[in-house]
């Protein structure tokens, strides 16, 4: 059977993981996936359906029929609908950490997320992924950036996308999203004891893809190498 390979990449929000573990998988050929999405598309539906994503008993009468995929180019659907843009926005980004923070809806995400990792060689980035998903990944990062570097990268972001927001406003909003994800029950935020710390504050995104891969070719060695010439 072919051995398949697994890259966690955790960390706080706006850290740059989702574009590092984008780069990363087109160089490596691996799937990218975004836990991230998944509880944002969760947190959307609960918001479209009228219930209180604050409430746990409103996210477990949805949880049953929620029903959610990511393709190979990073989209995500909600049910058969496209919501890649929409669940970036600022409605979803300030609800998200209730939603994602019960039991219940943990471990129905990650269930999703083992499957995928089992048919196909990945890069999976979230909070938790080195320390419950997949707590034998090939290689783990816990990548890191200060509060000031992420709202910036967050601000020019927003600004591409023609999202209107303050300085401010994200700062603020970072910090308390962080403080939520990191103080939470289950599964709180924290580096794996085997993960290798990376602090992207003064890196280029460039820099970023190119020190996870290296890192993954040392750490995997020959039998990456095997593989590759087996193709
Ligand atoms: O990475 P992101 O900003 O898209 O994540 C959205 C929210 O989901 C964030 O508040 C943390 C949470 N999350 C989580 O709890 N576990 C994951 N594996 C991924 C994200």
């Amino acid at each position: 059977m072919e051995r398949h390979y697994s890259i966690a990449i955790d960390g706080p929000a706006a850290s740059g993981k989702s574009t590092a573990a984008k780069g990363v998988s087109k160089i490596l050929g691996f799937l990218y996936i975004d836990t991230g999405a998944m509880y944002r598309a969760f947190t959307l539906y609960m918001i479209e359906q009228g219930k209180d994503p604050k409430k746990e008993e409103d996210a477990l009468a949805l949880l049953p029929a929620f029903r959610m995929n990511e393709d190979s180019r990073g989209h995500v659907y909600l049910f058969d609908r496209d919501v890649t843009e929409r669940v970036r926005e600022r409605d979803v980004s300030a609800l998200v950490s209730y939603a994602c923070a019960y039991k219940a809806v943990r471990e129905r995400m990650v269930e999703i997320q083992r499957e995928l990792a089992k048919r196909t060689s990945v890069v999976m980035d979230g909070r938790d992924i080195g320390t419950v998903v997949l707590p034998n990944a090939d290689l783990k990062i816990y990548q890191v950036a200060s509060v000031k570097a992420r709202a910036e990268r967050r601000y020019l972001e927003n600004q591409r996308k023609g999202i209107a927001c303050s300085l401010a406003e994200i700062e603020a909003d970072i910090e308390k999203r962080d403080y939520i994800d990191s103080h939470r029950e289950h599964s709180p935020l924290t580096k794996a004891k085997d993960a290798i710390l990376l602090d992207t504050s003064d890196m280029t995104i460039e820099e970023e893809i190119e020190t996870i891969v290296s890192l993954f070719r040392k750490k995997v060695g020959e039998s990456w190498k095997d593989t590759e010439q087996s193709r």
